[in-house]
């Protein structure tokens, strides 16, 4: 049997006192696309840097792929499209710079594309519908323009896991659309997708499985079933809101 796309086990980040992630594990087959919810500050950024090996945790592990992040990172199975917040969009690079970085791990050390890598980028530009911002600096983008940029550079770099920090905030309904069939194409080509969204309403259409998160895996299953209301009371803490209110 091949290893799962993403295993997380038992894993635990502190920032400093803040106890960002505790103990949580979940496992992703290939060719799914996963949803990830859970109220600010509940950990869904740290989940997703713990994949990419940008943070180091506390205790537990994580493989892609049977592998460990570092290897993977190296190989440039796993795509990942930062939270806006977490990008410097004043940096001087176009949308084909940013699109082109999927492409250095098999660069070598010069980092001069070849005409294969070019391809790479123009056909992934193509496929997210960026040909003609190519030049474009990243800042002068809006949101969902951005958020397929990066989009691109997980295609660019062939990565067969995407993790996607929040691809809708700021993103109007049809950028919304467009990602989401995209998401569902390359999911359908084998890539195991893991996206984090405060859009709840939007979850049965958008993914196959969703995670509750805070701190832990609260849950794990069907869409329709993490979205029931008692679910989504224990992660977001509305009987807590619903008491005070009371008071
Ligand atoms: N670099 C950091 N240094 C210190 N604390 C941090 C850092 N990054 C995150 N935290 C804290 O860790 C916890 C989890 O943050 P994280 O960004 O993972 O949450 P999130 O679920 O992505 O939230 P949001 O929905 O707002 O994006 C929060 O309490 C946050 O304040
Ligand atoms: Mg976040």
């Amino acid at each position: 049997m091949s290893a799962p796309a993403i295993l997380v086990d038992d894993v635990t980040v502190h920032y400093g006192e803040v106890l960002a992630l505790n103990g949580a594990s979940l496992t992703l087959e290939r060719g799914r696309v996963c949803g990830l919810v859970g109220m600010n500050g509940s950990g869904k950024s740290t989940l997703f840097k713990t994949i990419m090996g940008m943070v180091r945790p506390d205790r537990g592990s994580v493989l892609i792929n049977g592998q460990s992040p570092a290897r993977v990172r190296k190989t440039g199975t796993v795509g990942y499209v930062p939270q806006s917040e977490d990008v410097d969009w004043g940096f001087p690079l176009s949308v084909r710079d940013v699109v082109m970085t999927g492409r250095y791990g098999k660069m070598g050390l010069t980092r001069r594309p070849r005409a294969e890598d070019h391809r790479a980028v123009d056909h992934a530009l193509e496929r997210v519908e960026l040909t003609e911002y190519a030049d474009r600096q990243i800042g002068q983008l809006s949101g969902g323009q951005k958020k397929r940029t990066f989009v691109a550079r997980g295609i660019a770099q062939g990565a067969t896991t995407l993790l996607l920090d929040e691809p809708f905030a700021g993103v109007d309904k049809r950028s919304e659309a467009t990602i989401t069939r995209l998401l569902r194409e390359l999911a359908d080509e084998g890539a195991t997708v893991l996206v984090s969204t405060h859009d709840l309403h939007a979850l049965p259409s958008l993914a196959d499985e969703a995670i509750l998160l805070m701190r832990r895996v609260l849950m794990h299953g069907p869409p329709e079933e993490v979205l029931r209301p008692e679910n989504l009371a224990m992660a977001f803490g509305l009987d807590v809101l619903d008491r005070s209110e009371t008071k």
